[in-house]
């Protein structure tokens, strides 16, 4: 209950503050990151040498080709053992204030001791990493011109936080709308209005459209309940917190299907249809679900800037 209240006063006051300032806020053209850095990121993000078996890097389960996500519902690591979630985007996942499902790790860095380490994803202990990054004599060349020492584990994981960080989509032609660059279409623009109207925004807002806080899923009407998901109650045991998750970011959604942390809404349509059910209690109408797609589907960015040949 106590949830609920919370949750309609925050649909009061951002109802009420609305007309003043736009729930969404554009993300920056550009970013300062350290270029060096990132690019040493950019291939430990794409090598597989750095799993177990020699198979997995971090690229295979956050596609460039699908918006930096998991076109599967569930991720497949080493020895193709199953995992338990969808794997987020990490495009602007510099933006989320934390990170995984259930925000376990404080930022960029920290979450990528997870997949690394974790023996359903990459299966590494730090020693074999050492030992591999030591061993190749691109990575003790770079690690040594950038990090003045040869190759550590952390230095690994600061470089992909610097990768990670210069994987944000920019220009996105809402974020241009809202720069007031560019129209939106009549379709796009009413999509906007039910989003902010419907109450879409209370939860999803901010540069990510999401990403600044958690929130139940199934806050009106329960959503199924799985003991091995990654959601807050894994960690705090707390029962209120089954189902609770950070609410993910809607930016690029529309190449980031399926949907959900269990990766069971396999269409935008079908994902919308679950969300105004289990979170705002109704049923969505095909005539208000054209124009919300047509709205997500203006989120989309440019794609980053680093991972152009002719950059
Ligand atoms: C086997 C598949 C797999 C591999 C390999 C993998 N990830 Fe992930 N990634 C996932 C899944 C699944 C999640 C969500 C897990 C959770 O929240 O409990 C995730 C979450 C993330 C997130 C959090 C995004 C957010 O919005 O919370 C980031 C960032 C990320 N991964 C980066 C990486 C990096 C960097 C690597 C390589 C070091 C990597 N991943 C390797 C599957 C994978
Ligand atoms: C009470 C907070 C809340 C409200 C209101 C809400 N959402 Fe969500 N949304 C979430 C959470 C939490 C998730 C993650 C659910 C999960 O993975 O099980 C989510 C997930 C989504 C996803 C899937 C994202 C992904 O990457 O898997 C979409 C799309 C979405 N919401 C759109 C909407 C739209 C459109 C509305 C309004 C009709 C809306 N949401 C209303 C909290 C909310």
């Amino acid at each position: 209950m106590k949830a609920l209240a919370y949750f309609f006063t925050t649909l009061f006051l951002f109802s009420v503050t609305a007309a003043a300032t736009e729930p969404i806020k554009p993300i920056p053209r550009t970013i300062s990151y350290d270029r060096e850095k990132a690019e040493l990121g950019m291939v430990l993000f794409m090598d597989p040498k750095l799993s177990s078996d020699g198979t997995v890097a971090c690229v295979s389960c956050h596609s460039f080709e699908h918006g930096g996500a998991d076109p599967r519902p569930v991720s497949i690591g080493t020895h193709g053992k199953r995992g338990n979630a969808n794997a987020p985007t990490v495009y602007n996942s510099y933006f989320n204030f934390r990170q995984f499902w259930n925000g376990r790790a404080k930022d960029l860095k920290e979450q990528a001791k997870g997949p690394l380490h974790n023996p359903v994803e990459m299966g590494m202990v730090t020693e074999d990493i050492e030992r591999y990054l030591k061993s190749s004599e691109y990575y003790n060349e770079k690690f040594r011109k950038i990090y003045k020492k040869s190759p550590t584990h952390d230095d690994a994981l600061d470089a992909i936080a610097e990768f990670e960080k210069a994987l944000f989509t920019p220009n996105s032609k809402f974020d241009r709308y809202l720069r007031k660059e560019t129209n939106l279409t009549a379709a796009e623009k009413r999509g906007y209005m039910l989003f902010k109207t419907l109450g879409c925004a209370t939860c999803h807002n901010g540069i990510n459209v999401g990403g600044n806080s958690f929130q139940k899923m199934g806050l009106i009407f329960p959503y199924p309940w799985n003991e091995k998901v990654p959601d807050r109650y894994s960690l705090t045991q707390a029962p209120s917190d089954k189902n609770v998750y950070k609410v993910p970011t809607l930016r690029n959604i529309a190449l980031t299907a399926p949907y959900f942390h269990d990766g069971s809404a396999p269409t935008l349509e079908i994902a919308l249809k679950k969300m105004a059910y289990h979170n705002l209690g109704f049923d969505l109408l095909d005539e208000e679900i054209e124009p919300l797609v047509a709205f997500l589907k203006s989120l989309t960015g440019e794609s980053p800037s680093i991972l152009k040949k002719d950059r």
